[in-house]
């Protein structure tokens, strides 16, 4: 019998590769908030006439967004970081399943559609995999509104049967302060009968970026950022020129990147008071911060030691940011507790940290954490977009080399990052499609030239 071994070439997809263990220095710029943008592109479908949106950061999630206002028919203009929609000329209410199956931000375009012509069909929602994420409570808010709602097959099909097909207002209570339903909402009303208010309305700042742009816009909105909104609902909107408010989610990873690898930074520009809770638990485990112009916070490591997080709505500690400061909470002196109270999925994170040799023990949506000394480097991947900064974070703090896949998720939500660490002193690059051959053996007596090199394995 022959001996026989084979080579299989793998084909790894786009990774990142990471020399971990160098300190950072100097600036970490933050860009445009994804999740502002997201919602503010989707207000253009309110009106006729041309917004300018600026600071709106380069992502796929942008683009996805950018391809289903297209599909729908309005005319986009891109340059640099600024987006120009007019919505003129929309002549389909009916949004692609495949894009918008990939998006969930794809839902925000209900509200503007069924507001602007009385119906609007969308498939129900994806984009990342941290728990259920239903829709019930925009659909509920739409219903308040004077829409029919029906879903079938996974379609939302909503319409506005009266005769001038307009929405009315409406008392409307959530049951939850859900960022995405108050947003619906909000636009929804924009352009209906009467008064609405949203009680008990999420707080976030990407709201109150959204109802400032909408008054730029005409609407007349007040008490965005409370948890009582009022609209009074105007017959038509205008065109406008609005720039997106950094991304606070971007800034506050950036801080932690500063103290997981224990280096001064400066981070801006960001908007200190949207970030109050996470500014309060990095001083807390051992990070004095200060102003460092309006725009920018000067952040400086000592000890870190082990603190307590529970997530909630704003202006309660983000569950965006729960990962990496999981992360940061793995090197830190004593021990910490991590609860995630948002999101019922959110804790993809918490393996691939301790195949890096963090200490952590998960029950249900709490995590108990023993800092170690170091992180060791490994190959690590992200299973959502905000896992994967975490275990970036790791990664650039950890001793040795890590390759980190799961770019798809990374790219949704961060604009340049591995260039924007890399440039503070990170070694960190992206490869793509790189093969490498790994050798497998049927029979331990194998000589060389019985090697049978499968090109195409994958
Ligand atoms: C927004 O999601 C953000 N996404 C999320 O960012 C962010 O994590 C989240 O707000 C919380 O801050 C965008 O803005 C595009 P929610 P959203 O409605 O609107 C439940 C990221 O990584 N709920 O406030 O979907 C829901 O299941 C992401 O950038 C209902 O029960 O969040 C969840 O438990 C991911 N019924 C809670 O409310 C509903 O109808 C909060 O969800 C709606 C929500």
């Amino acid at each position: 019998m022959s001996s026989v071994a084979t080579i299989k070439r793998k084909v790894i997809p786009p990774h990142l590769e990471v020399k971990g263990g160098h300190q950072l220095s100097g600036v970490l710029k933050v860009s445009g908030a994804k999740n502002s943008s997201l919602v503010l592109m989707a207000a253009a479908l309110l009106t006729k006439e041309t917004l300018l949106i600026k600071n709106v950061p380069k992502l796929t999630d942008i683009e996805v967004l950018s391809e289903i206002l297209l599909n729908l028919g309005a005319k986009l203009t891109k340059r640099n970081n600024s987006i120009e929609i007019n919505s003129r000329c929309i002549h389909n209410a009916e949004l692609p399943y495949q894009l918008v199956h990939s998006l969930r931000a794809s839902f925000f375009c209900i509200g503007p559609l069924l507001a602007r012509l009385g119906e609007a069909k969308i498939p129900l929602p994806g984009g990342c995999n941290i728990g259920a994420r239903p829709v019930d409570e925009h659909i509920n808010g739409l219903k308040a509104l004077g829409a029919e709602v029906v879903i079938n097959n996974e379609v939302v099909s909503a319409q506005v049967s009266t005769k001038n097909k307009r929405l009315h207002g409406a008392n409307i209570t959530l049951k939850y302060p859900s960022v995405g339903a108050t947003e619906t909402i909000l636009m929804a009303s924009c352009l209906a009968m009467g008064k609405t208010t949203i009680s008990n309305a999420a707080r976030e700042p990407e709201i109150q970026d959204l109802a400032k742009m909408l008054n730029s816009m005409g609407a007349k909105v007040s008490g965005a950022g409370t948890q009582r909104i009022t609209i009074k609902g105007v017959k038509t909107l205008r065109g406008t020129s609005h720039s997106v408010i950094p991304d606070r989610i971007e800034a506050g990873t950036f801080l932690i990147a500063s103290a997981i690898t224990r280096s001064p930074l400066i981070v801006g520009p960001l908007v200190p008071n949207h970030l109050s809770a996470v500014i309060l638990k990095l001083q807390e485990c051992g990070c004095s911060i200060s102003h460092h112009g309006n725009h920018y916070l000067k952040i400086i490591p000592r000890e870190i030691s082990g603190v307590d997080i529970t997530t909630s709505p704003f202006p309660g500690f983000p569950t965006d940011l729960q990962a990496p400061f999981m992360s940061l909470m793995a090197t830190a002196k004593g021990s910490s507790k991590i609860k995630e109270k948002v999101f019922e999925k959110r804790m993809q994170h918490v393996n691939e940290l301790i195949k890096m040799g963090a200490c952590i023990s998960l029950e249900q949506n709490t995590a108990h954490i023993k800092g170690v000394k170091e992180l060791i480097g490994s190959n690590v991947k992200g299973g959502d977009l905000r896992s994967s900064a975490a275990i970036i974070l790791a990664c650039i703090s950890a001793k040795g080399n890590s390759i980190f896949t799961g770019l798809d998720h990374l790219d949704r939500g961060y604009e340049k990052l591995e260039e924007k660490l890399s440039n503070a002193g990170s070694i960190i690059s992206r490869k793509f499609d790189q093969k490498t051959s790994q050798i497998s053996f049927s029979n331990k007596k194998f000589t060389e030239d019985n090697i049978d090199t499968q090109k195409n394995a994958a």
